[in-house]
């Protein structure tokens, strides 16, 4: 991967998790009691709004991976294993995200946000350990060129 992209992607990925992650706390734990009822943290509508615009990144992103990067790499044989497992995480956090706008019944939409914040706390590990791994095993294989 060029630096470039790598830097891209890094970030994205960091931005993602974080504002996914910055709205759980701010969900569960920066509630105040008001006259009125609980009123959410200002942290909380920012940290969504951050987050639905990196996952518009992130698909615009996995586009452009799965010419340069994805495709390439798989052909090589190169960390297929990590590889397969990260890009099938990005997936199904994809489409629950898109689901988590339209779903309407609270019983189901509740079941999907909590399917797709599980799985996008546990993608920083998988993406994390795709990073090393994969470099690793680049490292000592034959010389790949940058995509
Ligand atoms: C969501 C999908 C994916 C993302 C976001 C992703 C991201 C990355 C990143 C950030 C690196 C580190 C690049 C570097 O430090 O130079 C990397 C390396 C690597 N990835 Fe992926 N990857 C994805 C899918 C795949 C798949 C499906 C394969 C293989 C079938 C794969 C194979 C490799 C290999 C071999 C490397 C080592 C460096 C290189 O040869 O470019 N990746 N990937
Ligand atoms: C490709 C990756 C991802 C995409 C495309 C994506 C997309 C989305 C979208 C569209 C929403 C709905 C926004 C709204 O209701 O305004 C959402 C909500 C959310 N996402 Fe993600 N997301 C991704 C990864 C992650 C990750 C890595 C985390 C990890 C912490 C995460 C945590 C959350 C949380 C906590 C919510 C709020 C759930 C709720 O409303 O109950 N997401 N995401």
């Amino acid at each position: 991967m060029t630096p470039a992209r790598r830097r891209w992607v890094c970030l994205v990925a960091a931005l993602l998790w974080a504002s996914g992650a910055g709205w759980l706390v701010a969900h569960h734990w920066l509630v105040r009691p008001g006259d009125y009822g609980p009123v959410p943290s200002p942290v909380e509508p920012w940290a969504l709004r951050l987050h639905g615009g990196c996952g518009y990144a992130a698909v615009a992103l996995l586009g452009l991976l799965w010419g340069v990067h994805i495709g390439p790499r798989w052909r090589m044989r190169r960390a297929r294993l990590s590889g397969a497992l990260l890009v099938s995480v990005t997936l199904v956090l994809t489409g629950s995200g898109w689901l988590l706008y339209y779903v309407a019944d609270d019983d189901w939409r509740a079941g999907i946000a909590q399917l797709h914040w599980l799985l996008g706390l546990a993608g920083l590990p998988v993406f994390l350990a795709h990073r090393l791994t994969a470099r690793g095993r680049a490292r000592r294989g034959r010389a790949a060129p940058d995509l």
